[in-house]
């Protein structure tokens, strides 16, 4: 067999067609994955709106892979055909998820623990090694808070903060904070969220149905017993960074998923605060350290119940039904949940 379905992006802005393009041998260094499960991110939506990020049409998208070792390249050690993994797609055709088979440098796979299944697995990568990236990576990249994943770093009795509690990255952020021994976790989301958003460690949920980002730094530190030093922006618009710069105290972090942040006020007004714009993936050179580190430790991560996967909605039609999916995601009604397609199910 040397054909796959894959989802084409036809041309800069255009529209998906499912195709049959050919599978490909992995090179010196690098995995053959079979596609078990594909998630779906905002990202995947803001390239076919925006025409970002890819350089070469027809392009192939899709970041949250988990499947099956297929094919194994030259050097590569530690795995063997059929080991069930997940890892992160990046923006090149050979390396993305929406398609049947796709390759990716071993050094950053990890192997699915037996805990969860495929669909659970993609909705990890992506959200995931941003939020890691944005807290734990060393400055600049990240807040520098703990680069190694050591477990005796703790931030015992310190407060911190993530708007956007509900998304993908802001339960792994909530999740990591945890993990960093922050003693209380305040997040913004709908309140239906917030029975969830407590079992993996928020402490306190303010309901954005209720306070308005506006009013939302002054609830924020009402509720912190302490200086709030860290908060993490999953929404990343003005008004949001706007909030978690309010929010932090004096040579605090703000860490923003939007990569392309700049805030005047943190920056200039010389108090100190910082802004980090993340960019959340491991492929990227000044993040390729970390995030060998990062792909090592997080199936013992998951294993053991630290970092539990985002909650699955499964699409259906294979590659066929990622279309519809991220029309939903733009449409902003995607709620605390992960699309997850399913690429060997493409008739
Ligand atoms: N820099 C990077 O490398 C990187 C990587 C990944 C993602 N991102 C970006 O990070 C953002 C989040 O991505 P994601 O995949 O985590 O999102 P997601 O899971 O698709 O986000 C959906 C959630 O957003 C919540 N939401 C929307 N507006 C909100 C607001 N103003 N305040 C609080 N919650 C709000 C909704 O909450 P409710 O349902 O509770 O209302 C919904 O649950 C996106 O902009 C994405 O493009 C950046």
């Amino acid at each position: 067999m040397s054909q796959q379905k894959a989802l084409l992006l036809e041309k800069a802005k255009g529209s998906f067609v499912v195709s049959d393009v050919p599978i490909l041998k992995p090179g010196p260094g690098q995995l053959s994955i079979k596609v078990i499960a594909a998630a779906l991110n905002p990202v995947d939506w803001k390239i076919q709106a925006w025409g970002l990020f890819m350089k070469n049409y027809p392009a192939i998208l899709g970041s949250d892979i988990a499947g099956d070792v297929e094919d194994i390249g030259e050097g590569v050690e530690g795995f063997s055909k059929g080991d069930k993994v997940f890892c992160q797609g990046y923006f090149v055709n050979e390396m993305a998820g929406f398609q049947q088979y796709t390759l990716i440098p071993a050094d950053i796979v990890g192997k699915i623990p037996p805990n969860i299944d495929y669909g659970q697995a993609a909705t990890i990568p992506l959200g995931f090694s941003t939020a890691a990236i944005g807290l734990l990576q060393a400055q600049p990249q990240g807040a520098g808070l703990n680069h190694t994943f050591d477990s005796k770093i703790s931030f015992s009795g310190q407060p911190a903060f993530v708007v956007g509690g509900s998304t993908s990255v802001g339960q792994y952020a909530i999740q990591l904070l945890k993990f960093l021994g922050y003693s209380t976790i305040i997040t913004y989301a709908s309140a239906r969220h917030t029975n969830y958003l407590k079992t993996i460690g928020a402490t306190h949920v303010i309901d954005r149905g209720e306070v308005s980002v506006g009013s939302l730094a002054e609830a924020a530190k009402k509720i912190a017993n302490a200086p709030i030093e860290v908060a993490y922006d999953a929404i990343g618009d003005k008004d949001s960074r706007a909030a978690c710069t309010d929010i932090v105290v004096e040579g605090g972090l703000i860490i923003d998923v939007n990569p392309e942040a700049k805030d005047p006020e943190a920056k200039d007004s010389g108090n100190g605060k910082r802004l980090i714009s993340v960019i959340g993936t491991s492929h990227h050179p000044p993040n390729r350290e970390f995030g060998r580190i990062l792909w090592k430790i997080l199936p013992t991560l998951v294993q053991d119940g630290t970092i539990v996967p985002n909650r699955v909605e499964k699409l259906r039609s294979g590659l066929a039904g990622i279309d519809e999916g991220l029309q939903k995601m733009k449409a902003d009604k995607v709620s605390g949940v992960k699309l997850v397609a399913f690429p060997q199910e493409t008739i």
